[in-house]
């Protein structure tokens, strides 16, 4: 089950971008020049030469919320005192009907590959409660779950779930 790294040099760009549009993600994925965000990691699910599903993920600092300072946190130290590092999952998907064939497993196998790698700590995701596919398939892959209520960029408050694996 291939799962490639995309960036806009990868022969099978453009069906990237299809599949993104066809999963109403590409917002979060790509500029308007049709090219990756910065630090937006992209792997892609490649059937029959072309993308069936995605998963794409940046790397960050772990930090501790300061209260009351949104701009002010703290890195947390690892064990060689270097600030911890995550990869946090931005958007997952694969097409509806190549769904329950493996890909979605596929896709996350290779981004804890790709987070082990990279020298992380652990991959994180955060998904709202009405998604309960997603949940099911993140706790198939051994996710740990941890409730919790976040504030999006528009100022609302959403219940769901952050999804942890150390690596
Ligand atoms: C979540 C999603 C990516 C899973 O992709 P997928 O390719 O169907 O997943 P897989 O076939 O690899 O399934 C892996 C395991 O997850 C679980 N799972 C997946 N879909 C499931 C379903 N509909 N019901 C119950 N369990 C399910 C199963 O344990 C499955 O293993 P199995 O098939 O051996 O029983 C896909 O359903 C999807 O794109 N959903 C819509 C978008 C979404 O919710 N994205 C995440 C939030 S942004």
């Amino acid at each position: 089950m291939p799962v490639e790294r995309f960036s806009a040099d990868h022969p099978l760009w453009d069906s990237y971008l299809t599949h993104l549009d066809r999963v109403d993600m590409a917002r979060w994925v790509v500029d308007m020049d049709g090219c990756a965000k910065p630090d937006i990691i992209c792997l892609g699910a490649i059937v029959e030469d072309s993308v069936a599903g995605h998963i794409t993920l940046r790397v960050q600092d772990m930090r501790v919320p300061v209260p009351g300072r949104d701009d002010a946190q703290t890195t947390i130290p690892g064990a060689d005192g270097l600030p911890l590092r995550e990869t946090f999952i931005n958007t997952f998907a694969v097409d509806v009907e190549y769904r329950r064939q493996g890909h979605g497993r596929a896709l996350q196998t290779a981004a804890i590959a790709l987070t082990k790698a990279l020298g992380c700590y652990q991959i994180r995701s955060w998904t709202p409660f009405e998604t309960p596919v997603n949940y099911a398939t993140m706790i198939a892959l051994g996710y740990a779950v941890h409730p919790a209520l976040t504030t999006t960029e528009h100022g609302r408050t959403l219940g769901g779930v952050y999804f942890i694996q150390t690596v």
